[in-house]
């Protein structure tokens, strides 16, 4: 199914921006929250904010690669995406891939924060839906000169990721693991 070879493409922009987020809570690595434009501001305002840390980039690639290695395994064993990219690339391509893909989306996340800032809304206000599509963008360029899965399959990720992102969040707001649904 497409939407599954979709999600299973994305995975890595996933993880990174997912664990650029979680790693917060890990003790030691929380206190190095050093933030990439060093509190530096541009006409007033922070050029991208606080919430865009050095500590998120690297951990959110790490882990990117770690999803890569993953995803190399489980296209080994089970064809279910007809992508042959994962079925024919070797595990350092599938692991590169994932890599680029990671940085991508921090990388795309931060662009948006940059313009986020310029048109005024402050670091963590919702600004939607930049901010559920930007690592999308970002990982899928920085990773199409190794593969590009075509433009269908990120016509699917770009309207079934608010989605998931809406149904998550109010499912956390059900658990009250949020206080507001959105
Ligand atoms: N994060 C980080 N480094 C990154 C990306 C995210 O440390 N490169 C962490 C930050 O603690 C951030 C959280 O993950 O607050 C949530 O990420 P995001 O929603 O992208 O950031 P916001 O705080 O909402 O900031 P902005 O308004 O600039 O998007
Ligand atoms: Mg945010």
């Amino acid at each position: 199914m497409i939407i599954l070879e979709a999600l299973f493409f994305i995975i890595p922009t996933y993880v990174a921006n997912g664990m650029a987020n979680v790693i917060r809570v890990f003790p030691i690595i929380k206190r190095w929250n050093t933030p990439i434009d060093f509190g530096r501001s541009y006409k007033g305002k922070r050029i991208l904010g606080d919430g865009k840390t050095f500590r998120g980039f690297v951990g959110g690639t790490f882990f990117a690669l770690i999803g890569g290695y993953v995803q190399y395994f489980i296209s080994q064993k089970y064809e279910f995406t007809h992508v042959s990219f994962y079925n024919e690339a070797s595990l350092l391509k599938v692991i590169a891939l994932a890599g680029l893909m990671g940085f991508g989306a921090l990388v795309g996340d931060a662009v948006k924060s940059f313009f986020k800032r310029r048109v005024g809304i402050t670091r963590g206000r919702p600004w939607p839906p930049f901010d559920q599509l930007d690592f999308i963008v970002g990982g899928v360029l920085l990773g199409a000169p190794i593969y590009f899965p075509g433009w269908t399959i990120v016509l699917i990720l770009l309207i079934i990721t608010p989605v998931i992102h809406l149904v998550s969040n109010i499912t956390a707001y059900l658990l009250k693991i949020k206080d507001v649904w959105w």
